[in-house]
């Protein structure tokens, strides 16, 4: 591994350069007008893929964004390591927050700004890196390993699940190696044994064929924004969820995981002043790392309804609209739950206004075994790559093909995040630690000589 060390410490300026030319392209997900450019970020990726030696990378259309695929099969009898990343992002607004550009990537403080520079770019190149390193200095890997590198991560990985499910041949490995989460904390790496699911819905309601002049009309008819605040607000009251059977799958915690919860360094008030937040909320009776890791919620993402420029209207809106979505733990399923929370809305939506429900992507929460082997293997490769034992976190996250490996392919996920839980995912001034990324690039390189040690 010496030799593997040294390569990567003397390359250092050009992965950060490298990385750099990936964060420039705008491969927004999300949004059509950057269709040509996510796929221009597809053929980039493919290009990283070759660049680090690995003789196959290919670039799979899909009906939505590419799916690029590549593989080193060159250690018969050695396990196969499937790394999985997604190469696409979250869209930037508000732009007016970044001090500088989303896709302008800039160096303060050994902090590498930009859209997608930890969410999950930077994360994704480590094991590009990693596996260049091995190739470059030793002509071979210790193990066979495949890439698996997505651009639908960030609206749902649906054409992704489809893909897996066609070539399960194709994807066959031993274990699936991810760094898309973040450390607990600054300088701790952690490895994440657990995700929650996803459901996403869009409620629209319509209270009259137009708005109304609020004097005229005002207490004859309903008031859909109204309406729809009563609705959101009587569907969790004081943290609890009341959708009937809601929790009725939700797996309690273990008392040993409780007490692993609280030896970890952490405190609400800190926790509370890092978010801004002038005091927590949430569900009686767990710790705020119970409440985002085990416990689901339920969460408005957004309002939309009647008058909001400069001055006032005297107005009843027309209709009124909320993106709202739940966070699901094991072993709640999300189609199941999807249905209860339709019919807790049609029994509390009243009949003076029109409901339309859309529902809109998610995922199956996810928890794995922390004393697999090969969990064990990342945690001493973080141990030589950051100098420091990790520890083990669950995430409030999702990442929807981690549950869908583990069904479909009987695979188990490794979580081996770099980020840092201020690194601003989705939000402006998005950032990566430099410091992270070549520890993430020496324990990527770590893992795969350990797992491949496991095989002899
Ligand atoms: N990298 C995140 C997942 C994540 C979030 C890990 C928070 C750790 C902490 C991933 O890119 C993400 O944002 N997932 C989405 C999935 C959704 C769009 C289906 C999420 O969790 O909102
Ligand atoms: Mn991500
Ligand atoms: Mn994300």
């Amino acid at each position: 591994m010496e030799k593997v060390v040294s390569f990567s410490r003397q390359n250092k300026d050009r992965y950060v350069a490298d990385l750099m030319e990936f964060l420039k392209i705008p491969s927004i997900s999300s949004s059509s007008q950057h269709n040509g450019d996510t796929e221009r970020c597809a053929h980039f990726v493919a290009d990283l893929m070759r660049r680090s030696g690995v003789k196959r990378a290919e670039v799979f259309k899909t009906p939505g964004h590419p799916i690029v695929f590549g593989e080193w099969d060159g250690a018969p009898g050695r396990p196969t390591i499937l790394v999985y990343g997604h190469y696409d992002v979250q869209p930037v607004d508000p732009l007016n927050l970044w001090e500088s550009g989303p896709f302008e990537p800039t160096i303060r403080d050994g902090q590498l700004y930009a859209r997608g520079s930890a969410d999950d770019k930077g994360q994704i190149y480590i094991h590009f890196a990693a596996v260049e390193a091995h190739l470059k200095q030793h002509g071979t890997l210790p193990v066979n390993v495949k890439f698996l590198i997505e651009g639908e991560e960030e609206v749902g990985s649906e054409h992704l699940d489809k893909f897996v499910a066609s070539h399960k041949e194709l994807l066959k490995a031993d274990v699936v190696l991810i760094s898309d989460t973040a450390m607990f904390q600054r300088g701790l790496p952690s490895i994440c044994y657990g995700l929650r699911g996803l459901i996403y819905y869009q409620i629209d309601l319509r209270g009259s064929g137009t708005d109304l002049h609020s004097g005229s009309f005002g207490g004859a008819v309903a008031n859909p924004a109204f309406v729809l605040a009563e609705m959101l607000a009587s569907t969790k009251v004081g943290g609890r969820v009341t959708i009937p059977g809601f929790y009725k799958d939700v797996k309690p915690l273990t008392a040993r995981e409780r007490k692993e919860f609280k030896r970890l360094p952490f405190s609400d008030k800190k926790y509370a002043k890092e978010l801004g937040a002038p005091a927590l909320s949430g569900e009686k009776g767990y710790s705020t790392l119970e409440r985002t890791w085990a416990r689901p919620t339920f969460e408005v993402n957004g309002i939309l309804s009647g008058f909001t420029g400069e001055g006032a209207k005297t107005v009843i809106p027309a209709v009124a609209m909320a993106k709202v979505s739940m966070r699901l733990v094991p072993n709640q399923e999300p189609d199941k739950i999807a249905k209860l929370f339709e019919k807790h809305l049609r029994k509390i939506c009243p009949k003076t206004v029109e409901m339309t429900i859309t529902r809109m992507h998610g995922g199956e929460p996810w928890v794995a075994p922390i004393d697999h082997p090969a969990i064990q293997a990342a945690a001493k490769a973080f141990e030589k790559g950051f100098g420091k034992r990790p520890v083990y976190t669950r995430e409030g996250g999702s990442i929807p093909v981690v549950a869908t490996f583990a069904d479909v392919l009987k695979i188990l996920s490794v979580l081996m995040g770099i980020g840092v839980p201020d690194e601003n995912a989705h939000a402006p001034n998005e950032k990566l630690d430099l410091g992270n990324f070549q520890g993430g690039i020496l324990s990527s390189a770590h893992f795969l000589d350990l797992m491949g040690q496991g095989s002899r």
